[in-house]
């Protein structure tokens, strides 16, 4: 019935409606088919980051707290422009309509916002808010009256039902810059800070991440089985291990690991795409979303069926790179402008995206630094110049999402010795060493925390 009044409003809408217009006809029908009502709306929310309004925030009624009264702890926000406005994806409007979005999403009064919608009544689409990431949760749809169901129906599900966890790809396809490291270090420290975490050591040909916290395999076939089997909410016997550290003050830091077995190894690529398709691992992780706070893959450095799924499973691809080191540089690039999107065409709802890059692991001059930014530059131009497939890059290699910040901010996980010796000892560096600990503490706030 509200979806039959949404239609009529699309149908009665002129093709250059301005945004008071959209606004007043087809917003309110809109929010009454994602199920709220006027009450549970407030037009023109102050985000608190100084003057900055968002046009709608949404949230449910909570028995007397009315949202409109209280205008406290919005769910989701709505960033609406005129059909004037061309949202169509990669348009200079809708990219600073996103930024727009982003920083409401950001801002003090929308801590609790989990979702932001930007559209125009032609084009639509639904962004996602974990901690400090914000990533598209659909495409960026064209709505049509034919369609218009369709849509409201897949944001009504998403936002109705949200998953708890975050997946993130730690990868870089230059190998020995600190993928496992870091994932065994932001696994630990983020476990530590009370979060739920699960690591997937998906290099089944090196098992680092698995040697690393020394998991002594019950068989050698048990993650190629899982696999195998039909998706499920919980991990037959053998797949997943509970890494537990009793701390020196008395408490227990708790993470879960699937490590990695031998039977992978022996299938071959083209085996492997045959039996498993590249979407396997992200089906049979999906059950698992909604029991943990992150999901953290190791992928191996290169661009075959483990990476390739793991960035298919991910909400977000984390890149350490070396300044110095060129490769690591331009490899982040082609993952970012190459590879990512490989898996976008195929996964077809907006995912994974790149975080901003970070440098991992060797102690930068100021000289240093500005080679690397030379060499930054280039590559950012070259890809820019691309005469069949322009690509800025300058928002995944430097961070722009704090004022405070120098402009060609990128963040430096500092090499140090301690870090690099964890590994022998089987414990993750960050429990044994407070320097440690507050140099992952700084990645995991600089990325993920709130
Ligand atoms: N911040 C750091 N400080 C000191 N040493 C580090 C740091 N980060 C990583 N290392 C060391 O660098 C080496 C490579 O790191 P790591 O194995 O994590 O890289 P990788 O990208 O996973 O490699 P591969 O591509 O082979 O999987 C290891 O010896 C590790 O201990
Ligand atoms: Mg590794």
């Amino acid at each position: 019935m509200e979806y039959y009044q949404l239609k009529q409003v699309l149908l009665s809408l002129p093709a250059n409606a301005q945004e008071s217009i959209v606004g007043s006809i087809f917003v309110p029908e809109f929010l009454k088919a994602l199920g709220y009502d006027i009450t549970e709306t407030v037009p023109q929310f102050a985000t608190g980051s100084g003057a900055d309004t968002v046009d709608y925030a949404v949230r449910k009624n909570i028995d007397n707290d009315v949202f409109i009264n209280t205008k406290s702890s919005p769910y989701l926000l709505l960033e609406l422009k005129g059909r004037d406005i061309n949202l169509s994806e990669n348009s200079t409007q809708y990219k600073s309509t996103v930024s727009q979005l982003k920083r409401y999403l950001l801002a003090s009064n929308s801590k609790s916002a989990q979702w932001g919608i930007i559209t125009n009544s032609n084009h639509i689409q639904l962004f996602r808010k974990h901690g400090k990431v914000v990533h598209p949760s659909s495409r960026c749809l064209e709505i049509t009256p034919d369609n218009l169901y369709e849509i409201v129906e897949i944001i009504k599900s998403k936002i109705d039902t949200p998953q708890r966890a975050l997946t993130v790809a730690i990868y870089n396809n230059k190998g020995g810059v600190g993928k496992t490291t870091t994932t065994v270090n932001l696994a630990a420290t983020l476990a530590f800070l009370g979060k739920r975490v699960l690591i997937l050591d998906f290099d089944p040909n090196q098992q680092d991440l698995t040697n690393s916290l020394d998991i002594k395999l019950l068989n050698e076939d048990a993650l190629y089985s899982w696999l195998d089997s039909k998706p499920s909410p919980s991990f037959p016997s053998g797949v997943m291990f509970r890494f537990s550290y009793l701390m020196k003050g008395g408490n227990t830091v708790t993470f879960d690991v699937i490590p990695s077995d031998k039977k992978l190894t022996e299938l071959g690529q083209d085996k492997l795409r045959q039996v498993f398709r590249v979407t396997k691992l992200k089906q049979v992780i999906d059950p698992f979303k909604s029991a943990y706070d992150y999901i953290l893959i190791d992928s191996p450095p290169n661009w075959m069926f483990f990476s390739q799924s793991a960035l298919c499973a991910s909400d977000v691809v984390l890149i350490p790179t070396k300044h110095n080191n060129i490769f690591s540089l331009q490899n982040a690039a082609i993952v970012i402008k190459q590879f990512i999107p490989e898996i976008q065409d195929l996964r077809k709802d907006g995912g994974p995206v790149a975080l901003p890059i970070f440098f991992n692991g060797e102690s930068i001059t100021q000289a240093a630094r500005v080679t690397a930014d030379q060499a930054l530059d280039e590559i950012i131009q070259q890809a820019i110049k691309n005469k069949t497939n322009s690509f800025d890059l300058t928002p995944y290699f430097y961070s722009l999402h704090s004022k405070a910040k120098p402009n060609r901010y990128i963040f430096n996980l500092p090499s140090y010795a301690h870090i690099a010796g964890a590994a022998f000892t089987r414990i993750p560096s960050v429990y044994k060493n407070i320097t440690a600990y507050n140099y992952y503490l700084a990645l995991a706030k600089e990325y993920f925390l709130q």
